[in-house]
């Protein structure tokens, strides 16, 4: 390791907002930067894209990320590190994965090969393994289509090291540009590892008894679906519906998203082992807003599916207003299916875990949301929230966060429409790009009256979730100013049967 890889490494192993919370000194700068994310995960500095590896073992959750070490722009790219052990407090970790002759290290995934089917376990050890992409930037530059190749790395000592293997690629690029973000599972009932890896515009999925050997096993996606852009960044896994197996095939998608730039479809149907056939051929979206990509889920969770996208859009990720640091990525969430009209939809809510980061509650029944100036009865914000609503009847609803500066972000529902919505027109500075200063929408899906609705706010990011879960928006803003206030109006004379608005101390 070079002097200077060495330096880096020792530097950046310091604590996210754990630090915070057992108020141990932090340098006066970081974690206070306008912007910085409080509640989510950041990199202590430079750019960040999307979440890869995410694998938990041993007690530890392990959350790799697209990283480039020496800008804010995306460049030669890394897998930077961090580690958890109850998902939202995280630790930084050195480098895991440096760029080398074969290219950078683009997306994919890890698994513990817990039957040692990679043999490259020693002295009983299980080895982690990380299959991830090459990216070839002197292929690319060359003109050739075959510079994006899958090679694995592994790691012996629980993810603190990791050791490229010496025969990489083990899967061949056959001559698709785009032929990349290999996630990696082990099927039952094939007995076999199944790579699920994007390919222009559509999956192909391959199988491997020793995450070595691959052979192609079939291809699905060509014409179903959205198609505004190419592929990337898929997962498959099952969940189980009262007693039911029903499989679940993330595709995200750049651009061509529900609200324009990035976004992660999905599709519900079968994997026998061999090939995926959906139950139809609508587009479905996991998260409606503009700010959620390249989302997938953690492997070797059990029973649980976890689900963390990274909280930004090409469409303007590298012109965000951050200073030291760009990237941010979304609260983990929990993935189930819902039965909504007959059909098998994917829900997902923020792990209960997230409730541990807050410790002070002011709770409401029956307000009358009309006109509820919610910073009069709790003072003023001064940092996340988490508010959740409930109701028998939903109506019109706006939430709006303001500042001294009167910017604002408005989250609501606009019952003619039937649909939610985040308006950041006037949230701040907007400028950097002509799409950013935008109204969002998204449908509700629930079918009936009740709602329950939970935001969580941090400093530069709103998460929304209604339904349990069903419709979802991430948008992610600059106020010049942080939002100190909240209030909550309604046309209609919306009742709330309840609100809670968490914070923290
Ligand atoms: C998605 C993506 C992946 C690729 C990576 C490069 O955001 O484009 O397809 O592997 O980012 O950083």
């Amino acid at each position: 390791m070079s002097l200077f890889k060495y330096l880096f490494t020792v530097t950046v192993v310091s604590c996210c907002f754990l630090c915070r919370a057992q108020g141990q000194a932090l340098t006066k700068q970081y974690y206070n930067e306008p912007h910085r994310l409080q509640i989510h995960f950041t990199p202590k500095e430079h750019w960040m894209n999307d979440p890869n590896g995410m694998v938990y073992y041993n007690g530890v959750y392990h959350l790799f990320y697209q990283h480039h070490p020496g800008s804010t722009v995306f460049g030669p790219i890394h897998w930077g590190h961090a580690t958890s052990r109850d998902l939202i407090h995280w630790q930084h970790q050195p480098i895991a994965l440096y760029p080398d002759s074969a290219g950078y290290i683009f997306s994919g995934s890890a698994v513990v090969d817990h039957k040692n089917t990679s043999r490259f376990g020693k002295n009983g050890k299980v080895p982690l393994v990380a299959i991830f992409t090459h990216h070839s930037v002197k292929g690319e530059q060359e003109g050739r289509n075959d510079f994006q190749n899958e090679s694995l790395a592994y790691s012996l000592d629980e993810g603190r090291t990791w050791t490229k293997y010496k025969c990489n690629p083990v899967l061949k690029n056959p001559g698709i540009k785009d032929f990349r973000d290999p996630k990696v599972s082990w099927n039952e009932v094939a007995h076999k590892w199944i790579m699920t890896l994007a390919t222009l515009d559509h999956i192909t999925f391959y199988s491997s008894r020793n995450l070595k050997d691959w052979t192609k096993e079939s291809e699905f996606g060509k014409g179903t679906g959205a198609h505004g852009g190419v592929w990337e960044c898929p997962d498959l896994f099952s969940l189980n519906y009262q007693g039911k197996k029903i499989w679940v095939l993330i595709v995200n998608i750049n651009p061509g998203g529900p609200n324009g730039g990035s976004g992660t479809q999905y599709f519900v149907g079968d994997f026998d082992g061999h090939q995926f056939t959906p139950f139809d051929k609508e587009t479905r979206w996991l998260d409606y807003g503009p700010d959620e990509y390249a989302g997938v889920t953690f492997s070797n969770t059990g029973n649980r599916r976890l689900f963390l996208g990274w909280m930004s859009n090409w469409q303007y990720a590298q012109v965000v207003p951050t200073q030291k640091w760009r990237g941010a990525m979304t609260v983990p969430r929990e993935l189930s299916i819902k039965k909504v009209n007959g059909k098998y939809l994917l829900a997902s809510t923020p792990v209960p875990e997230v409730n541990k980061l807050f410790n002070r509650s002011f709770k409401f029944k029956n307000i009358p949301a009309t006109n509820f100036e919610l910073t009069a009865k709790t003072g003023k914000l001064t940092g996340p929230a988490l508010i959740k609503m409930t109701g028998a009847q939903l109506k019109d609803l706006s939430i709006t966060l303001s500042n001294s500066l009167h910017q604002k972000l408005i989250v609501g529902f606009d019952e003619s429409k039937n649909e939610f919505f985040i308006d950041r027109t006037q949230s701040g500075n907007v400028g950097f790009e002509k799409d950013f200063g935008k109204r969002h929408t998204a449908p509700r899906l629930l079918q009936t009256p009740n709602f329950n609705c939970t935001l969580i706010i941090d400093k530069a990011s709103v998460e929304l979730f209604e339904g349990d879960g069903l419709t979802v928006m991430t948008a992610i803003f600059f106020p010049d100013e942080d939002y100190s206030d909240i209030s909550i109006q309604s046309k209609s004379a919306l009742n709330m049967e309840s609100l809670t608005v968490s914070s923290q101390n």
